[in-house]
């Protein structure tokens, strides 16, 4: 159970102290899903490059840093972030499919380990700001396996037809023209086929597919370092620890002994257990035949089970005896979208009391906004059974407008 990260005294000192609504992380937890990726893999020893786009807390990243964890990053702003965090440069990796022209001269001067290049025409950019700076740039393609990772559609990403990376015939015209450009230094090819995928299937195939491409393109004189896998691996929607030992299984089967450095980019299967939203019951009501609780977080705060029909475990801080009764948990923002949980089974909860909704801490603050002026939420860290310290505090209403001019 992931709630034992947790534990009902710290939660509550954290609430009295921080305020609600609060994310909190789990520093062991995070440690514990860090470290289950190593001994899953250890055969293989591939680099990882943890994906800021799930939490890119200056705190977390740290600590996957310190595990000596490379970085993805999708922005400048998630480079700033990463270096900023202590992450090697030579193990960052940036990906994304519209990298501008001042991003890759910022990657490029900053000397990362390689740029995932989507299309011909950033390419053709990456050689220019190369050129600019005088060097020659690490490349490595976004090939799309055209593969279905059965995942929902908008974190699908490996299907033909869709924005993301470019076919094996694009790639292979990429990498020609890379082998021939003084600026241009292929060294990998990448794949990402989605997030929250739950069988290892689709990476076998897909990374099955970018095997035999590398191996064509070395017979062509183009000789690639590194084979990156993406990321992606998913999480049960319950309250479990995430499990690598079968993507491993899936990749390792693919690239054991080929001598290609495998890269993976996990974010969520790392992040996501280590972290929850605690909230407070602000009213309880009914409206025709359901139950409501109104909490003081929204979907401005999570906005996962609006956008994605995602399904978070919900628990009563400290637990609560009693009959159960069917909720739905609601925030305070006036959409009807806005629910952190439906058709939940409690004890009614005392108005005041505190809820955990659990498996949040991946694209739980990182999606967070300030819809309805709503400052965003603070972010805790457990650090000990009985210790805790705040990593981002809370936004005020001055915040809110503190970047606006008259
Ligand atoms: N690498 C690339 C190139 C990616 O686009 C992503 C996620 C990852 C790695 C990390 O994937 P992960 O291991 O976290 O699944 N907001 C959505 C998820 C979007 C994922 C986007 N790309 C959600 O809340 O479910």
């Amino acid at each position: 159970m992931l709630s034992r990260y947790f534990p009902p005294s710290l939660l509550k000192a954290i609430a009295a102290k921080a305020g609600t609504p609060a994310y909190v992380y789990s520093r062991s937890a995070f440690l514990r899903q860090l470290r289950s990726y190593k001994t899953a893999f250890r055969a293989l020893a591939p680099l990882f490059c943890y994906a800021l786009k799930a939490n890119s807390n200056g705190a977390l990243c740290a600590l996957a840093a310190c595990e000596g964890w490379g970085a993805d990053v999708v922005s400048g702003g998630e480079l700033y972030r990463a270096l900023r965090a202590g992450f090697k440069p030579e193990k960052i990796i940036f990906s994304g499919v519209g990298k501008t022209r001042e991003e890759l001269e910022y990657a490029l001067r900053s000397g990362l380990l390689f740029i995932n290049a989507e299309s011909f025409e950033e390419v053709l950019a990456l050689e220019e700001a190369a050129a600019k700076l005088k060097i020659s740039a690490p490349l490595s393609v976004r090939i799309n396996p055209d593969v279905d990772p059965h995942t929902h559609r908008y974190i699908t990403t490996g299907k033909l037809g869709g924005k993301f990376g470019v076919s094996f015939e694009e790639a292979q015209k990429i990498y020609m023209y890379a082998a021939g450009s003084r600026h241009l230094r292929p060294v990998g090819a990448q794949f990402h086929i989605g997030s929250q995928v739950r069988s290892a299937a689709p990476y076998a195939r897909a990374a099955g597919r970018l095997g035999a491409f590398i191996v064509r393109l070395a017979a062509r004189g183009v000789l690639l370092k590194y084979a990156d896998v993406g990321g992606g691996w998913g999480v049960k929607e319950g309250a479990e620890m995430p499990d690598p030992a079968a993507l491993a299984r899936a990749v390792g089967g693919v690239f054991g002994g080929t001598g290609l450095k495998v890269i993976l980019e996990p974010g969520r299967s790392v992040a996501a257990p280590c972290g929850a939203l605690l909230t407070k019951v602000i009213y309880r009501k009914r409206g025709g035949d359901k139950n409501f609780i109104v909490v003081d977080a929204a979907m401005n705060d999570l906005i996962r089970p609006a956008v994605y029909g995602a399904k978070h475990p919900v628990a009563a801080v400290g637990g609560k005896r009693g009959p159960r009764k069917k909720y739905d948990i609601v925030g305070p923002v006036c959409e009807s979208g806005d629910f952190l949980a439906k058709g939940v089974w409690l004890a009614e909860p005392s108005n005041g009391a505190l809820l955990l909704v659990l498996s949040a801490g991946a694209y739980g603050f990182s999606m967070s906004s300030q819809y309805n002026s709503r400052p965003r939420a603070a972010e805790a860290l457990i650090t000990g059974p009985s210790s805790w310290r705040l990593v981002r505090r809370r936004e005020t209403w001055k915040d809110l407008v503190a970047l606006e001019l008259p």
